[in-house]
């Protein structure tokens, strides 16, 4: 028979698009994995933020027992969001942020410290001296606003470093070629790249491959996913100098949303930590995220075993029952 869940969880994810994304979804069906008393309901805005709002309201009156919400962008999103928290839906804010304080948990890495910790190691490696060309997020986008802060500050400490130029992408590499062609052909002295994720910062690299400057720029990514022509693999491969690892946090969200329904006590914010990831430690990451995918398969196997344990019991249970009663 169909059990009714226990908690209805919905969640507003601004795009499916992208590994990125989907590593944010897979985590979160991860962990829901063990709680089947839960069901979530995901709705993809696809990079809109008109949808988005909608979306959001959609979850509402369609009745959930909390909202998991990563914004396109944070100002569009933002009455919609504290709407459903005035009634009384906890709201937790996933890797993005709304223009608000009105939400009940954040989970996602400190963007903030991303771009900070960009800037740092630019300029360990450009030796304080050198000219910076930076590829941003979608303008409205609350990680865009706040890496590009961090980097701001932190390169505010070496004046021997500046950015010349700055290209605004949409988090993907759909409009980002033509502008970064001009930009780069006009500032001959660019020798480093900081792009705000690792996807444009491998559009970066192939435009420097056509403008032959591939000896001249280095570039620096954020996102150091595994998988093949994801950040970990595109260092190994020396199309990145670097990637600051930012995790998708799908995981996290789930342990937040449950302490909450619980009523346990959480925490508002919940910082997922990051690391440089460069050729000093691609391959020991590489080594440990084979093990660990290997590990996930164990696990895998060893919940089909469990079902078909149970199967089998449930059938001898029948037997049994009818042994019993004749
Ligand atoms: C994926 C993504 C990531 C980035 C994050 C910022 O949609 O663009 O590449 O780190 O969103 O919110």
């Amino acid at each position: 028979e169909e059990k009714q869940p226990l908690y209805r969880i919905g969640f507003s994810q601004c795009s499916m698009a992208g590994p990125w994304r989907q590593a944010m979804l897979a985590g979160m069906q991860k962990e829901l994995s063990f709680h089947p008393e839960i069901e979530l309901r995901v709705l993809d805005a696809q990079d809109d933020s008109r949808r988005q709002q909608a979306q959001i309201r959609e979850l509402v009156q369609g009745g959930v027992d909390l909202l998991i919400i990563s914004p396109y962008e944070a100002d569009p999103v933002t009455p919609a969001v504290e709407e459903a928290y005035r009634r009384g839906i906890p709201v937790i804010l996933l890797d993005r942020r709304t223009a608000s304080d009105q939400y009940t948990a954040y989970v996602g890495g400190n963007n903030v410290e991303v771009g900070q910790t960009a800037a740092r190691y630019i300029s360990r490696v450009l030796r304080q001296r050198g000219n910076i060309l930076e590829i941003l997020g979608t303008p409205g986008s609350s990680a865009t606003a706040e890496r590009h802060q961090g980097f701001a500050q932190g390169l505010s400490a070496y004046p021997g470093l500046q950015v010349v130029a700055q290209v605004t992408g949409d988090w993907t590499v759909r409009t980002l070629k033509p502008a970064l062609t001009k930009a780069l052909q006009a500032h001959p002295e660019v020798t480093m790249i900081f792009s705000h994720n690792d996807g444009m910062g491998h559009g970066a690299y192939e435009v420097c491959q056509e403008l032959g400057l591939t000896k001249r720029v280095r570039i620096i990514g954020v996102d150091g996913l595994p998988g093949a022509g994801e950040g970990i693999d595109l260092v190994q491969r020396g199309v990145l100098a670097a990637s600051i690892l930012y995790s998708p946090g799908g995981e996290e969200a789930i342990r937040t949303a449950l302490k909450i329904l619980h009523k346990a006590p959480f925490n508002k914010q919940n910082t997922l930590g990051t690391i440089v990831i460069d050729s000093t430690n691609v391959l020991t990451l590489q080594q440990q995220n084979d093990k660990m995918a290997s590990q996930q398969q164990d696990i895998e196997r060893q919940q089909g075993l469990l079902h078909r344990l149970q199967q089998t019991y449930a059938s001898q249970q029948v037997v049994l029952n009818w042994l019993l009663i004749t």
